[in-house]
């Protein structure tokens, strides 16, 4: 696709309009590509709280990427919004409501990024691809499924590029895990696992919320709910939407097929009061093949617990794989030690290919387990081989730069709104099982975004 250029930009009244800032970039940052140029992609955010500010520091760092306007309902993070981009010599203009500036900027933004509670994102993604925008919009998609539906066809018909925020999907590690070590290294893989732990913690609260005026006219019952929104089902949809959107969508990716059913059960009472929405979640996922053979994931989220934090596995008969996207958490792949399973020189063969590193501690514990007297209960368990592939940036980055790729010369977005839409069918499924207990099970076309109901 064709990105396509404002002539606006190439003005030298625009150009004259940016030079004043410069000078306030940190020493730290002076790799960082400054001021406007004739082919920069402009930008503006709806959303600047917690997840805008993390995509605003990737952002910055992305040569020809100008953001020139940010839209958020609360005053205090349009003047952070405005201050944090000045210091990377950005100017911005700063909006309460999303329409005015999609009105005003029409002319001078080329693409928006959506990083408002869930409940906006169809509203908020929409006008902008209506308006002829291309939109990177945060996950989950939506806490309803129709407005996701409805997000997939308004790209449709506007053609703009819609992007969901499942930014694991241009993580290099995870892209070489998928590409490279689970179809070839690790056998058949019947089990996956992940699991997204953390403690107790208590309602977020700010002395100076919104006034309570602009939280009724943007649709929020008071600041409790407003800040802490994942914990209502109007807004968000609990820790599973929250969290498990991200590691529901790795099953799909690995196996490469949606799920055939799930089946979760969720408790609600970890807080007191009780939450609206499950604290935790424990659920099991069942992926029939293309080939007739059936795999099971099993997830759990908790909110009571940080025990392990959060982190994937997915566990073949050859080796296993666990990775996180801090890769302190997550990092290894690990040789079963059975019989008939890969011999010493079929794992080198993956070191010398450079999927893996070496691991002579591998071979110290091989030598271990043979002094123990081992019955069938217990299977000696190898060390784990590094991945070779490191990733050096902010998590976000990536698919960030992907979906400005695909803006400026037509790459192929990793997450387009269609393959987000699947794992969004998947995650939504959990609550409604768990509030039916009962198994849900999926028919194959619940995955196909529906025409919309006249
Ligand atoms: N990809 C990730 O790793 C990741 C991580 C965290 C959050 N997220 C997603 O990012 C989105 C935002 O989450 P967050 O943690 O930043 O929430 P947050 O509450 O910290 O921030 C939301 C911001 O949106 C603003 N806002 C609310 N309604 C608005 C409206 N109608 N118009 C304009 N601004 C509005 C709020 O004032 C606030 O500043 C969610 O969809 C969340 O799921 C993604």
């Amino acid at each position: 696709m064709e990105f396509d250029r404002r002539t606006f930009v190439k003005g030298a009244a625009a150009t004259a309009a940016f030079l004043p800032s410069f000078s306030i970039l940190r020493a730290e940052d002076k790799d960082i590509t400054i001021g406007p140029k004739d082919d920069d992609i402009n930008v503006a955010m709806i959303g600047f709280g917690a997840e805008g500010k993390v995509l605003a520091a990737s952002l910055v760092r992305i040569p020809g990427v100008r953001v020139r306007a940010v839209c958020d309902i609360w005053r205090f993070e349009q003047q952070r919004a405005k201050a944090f981009f000045k210091g990377y010599g950005h100017t911005v203009n700063t909006y309460e409501d999303y329409r005015e500036m999609l009105e005003k900027e029409d002319k001078n933004i080329d693409a928006v990024i959506v990083a408002t509670p869930d409940w906006m994102h169809c509203e908020h993604t929409c006008a902008c691809l209506r308006a002829g925008k291309h939109v990177y919009c945060e996950k989950e998609m939506s806490n309803r499924l129709e407005l996701a539906a409805e997000m997939c066809r308004v790209q449709k018909e506007t053609g703009k590029l819609l992007q969901i925020g499942h930014q694991r999907r241009s993580n290099p590690r995870y892209r070489h895990c998928f590409e490279h070590i689970v179809p070839n290294m690790l056998g058949r893989v019947t089990t996956a696992y992940a699991q997204w732990n953390r403690t107790l913690a208590p309602f977020f609260t700010y002395k100076k919320p919104p006034k309570q005026d602009i939280l009724t006219k943007y649709g929020y019952t008071n600041a409790e709910q407003f800040h802490n929104w994942r914990w209502f089902y109007k807004y968000g949809g609990g820790s599973m939407v929250d969290l498990g959107s991200h590691q529901i969508d790795l099953f799909i990716w690995a196996w490469g097929v949606p799920p055939s059913s799930v089946t979760a059960i969720g408790g609600k009472d970890a807080f007191d009061p009780p939450r609206e929405a499950y604290d935790r979640m424990y659920c099991i996922y069942e992926f029939k093949m293309p080939d007739g053979t059936k795999n099971e994931a099993i997830y759990q989220v908790i909110s009571s617990n940080a025990r392990g934090g959060f982190y994937e596995q997915f566990m073949g008969v050859n080796a296993s794989l666990t990775i996180a996207e801090i890769s302190a958490r997550g990092n290894t792949v690990q040789r079963e030690l059975r019989q008939g399973g890969l011999s010493d020189a079929e794992w080198q063969k993956f070191i010398d290919k450079g999927w893996i590193l070496p691991n002579e501690g591998d071979k110290v514990k091989k030598e271990v387990t043979k002094d123990i007297a081992v019955d069938t209960r217990i299977s000696a368990q190898a060390n784990g081989n590094q991945l070779a592939i490191e990733m050096n940036k902010p998590a976000h980055m990536p698919h960030l730069e992907n979906f400005f790729a695909a803006c400026r010369h037509g790459a192929a977005l990793n997450c387009p709104a269609e393959l987000a839409y699947e794992s969004a069918v998947a995650v939504l499924a959990a609550n409604k099982s768990a509030d039916s207990h009962a198994k849900y099970v999926f028919k194959p076309e619940e995955f196909k975004v529906p025409p919309r109901a006249s």
